[in-house]
């Protein structure tokens, strides 16, 4: 047999993904991701966001769903942001989260038709042409599915973890769980995953009700060897804040939910290594060596 340390080794550089290259102001990236559409990953993202932020950690969003971008009117944003150069994008502060997202560039009621290689240079420009300042956390609130802003994000971009974000129904878990194998296969780690709309609490008598069943998450969990960071209510709160350009964190900081947000904040927080790796651009796996004999 030839050898086979050097085999693996010359199909492994084949393999290795292009460089990635450090987002200069950004500590630690955490992509915010989902198997299928409409489970709150971007409702999630903004509160989350906004729970780092009350730690007094300085936080940004970039909205990566460059199909339907739901971060201005989330955070309650409108108008085009600054570029004194010309090129350089200056962040748009919503609730004190530094933010980018092509629903500032493009009016939000036209439908964009991105082809192939524009997808990827649309996510680049605006992760390395908004000008972040000095972020501990920049979280990426992805498009649903595995597509091609995955990979882009994966494979160029330093991401610290993902996080996975679904609902407790079986259709959410499956995908969940693609999402989750992704993730795994361009080496970038799983921190943990939050199950949303968990449970109903009846704001009229407090009577509990888990409407799309219950534990999945929790199973899913265990069975993958990941975290479950945390279970999120299907409340009525949430919803009308995220339409409103008002988040729940921000309208309600002192309610048991913001806790529940916090909670897994700090979680997160403590999962990431002290020194950051978006600003050094790197957390592959170094090449194996190659002896031979
Ligand atoms: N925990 C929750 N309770 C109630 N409504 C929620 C919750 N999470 C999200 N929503 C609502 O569900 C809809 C989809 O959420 P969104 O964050 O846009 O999902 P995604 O980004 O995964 O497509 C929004 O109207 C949002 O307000
Ligand atoms: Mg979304
Ligand atoms: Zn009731």
């Amino acid at each position: 047999m030839s050898n086979p340390v050097s085999y693996l080794s010359a199909q492994q550089q084949k393999r290795q993904p292009p460089e990635q290259k450090a987002v200069p102001g950004v500590k630690h990236m955490i992509a915010i991701a989902s198997g299928k559409g409409g489970v709150g990953k971007s409702t999630t993202t903004t509160n989350l966001a906004l729970a780092l932020a009350s730690t007094g950690a300085r936080v940004g969003i970039l909205d990566a769903d460059l199909y339907g971008p739901s971060q201005p009117h989330m955070l309650g944003l409108k108008g085009m942001p600054d570029s004194p150069d010309g090129k350089i994008l200056e962040p748009m502060i919503g609730h004190g989260i530094q933010t980018m997202s092509i629903g500032f560039l493009v009016d939000e009621e036209a439908p964009i038709i991105w082809r192939g290689p524009m997808i990827t240079q649309a996510l680049t420009r605006l992760m390395y042409e908004t000008r972040w300042d000095n972020l501990d956390y920049l979280l990426v609130d992805m498009p649903p599915g595995t597509g091609d802003i995955h990979l882009t994000m994966a494979q160029r971009m330093p991401v610290s973890g993902a996080v996975i974000v679904t609902t407790p129904q079986d259709i959410a878990l499956l995908d969940a769980r693609k999402g989750l194998r992704m993730f795994e296969k361009v080496n970038v780690p799983v921190l943990g995953i939050i199950e949303n709309m968990s449970i109903h609490i009846c704001s009229n008598c407090g009577h509990q009700e888990h409407i799309f069943g219950q534990g999945g998450a929790r199973r899913m969990a265990s069975e993958a060897g990941t975290t479950l960071l945390g279970e999120l209510p299907l409340d009525l709160g949430i919803r009308t804040g995220s339409d409103a350009g008002e988040p729940i964190m921000a309208a309600e900081p002192d309610g048991q939910i913001a806790d529940a947000y916090r909670a897994i904040a700090s979680q997160l927080t403590q999962m990431l290594p002290e020194s950051g790796t978006a600003e050094k651009g790197v957390h592959k796996p170094p090449l194996p060596t190659i002896v031979m004999d």
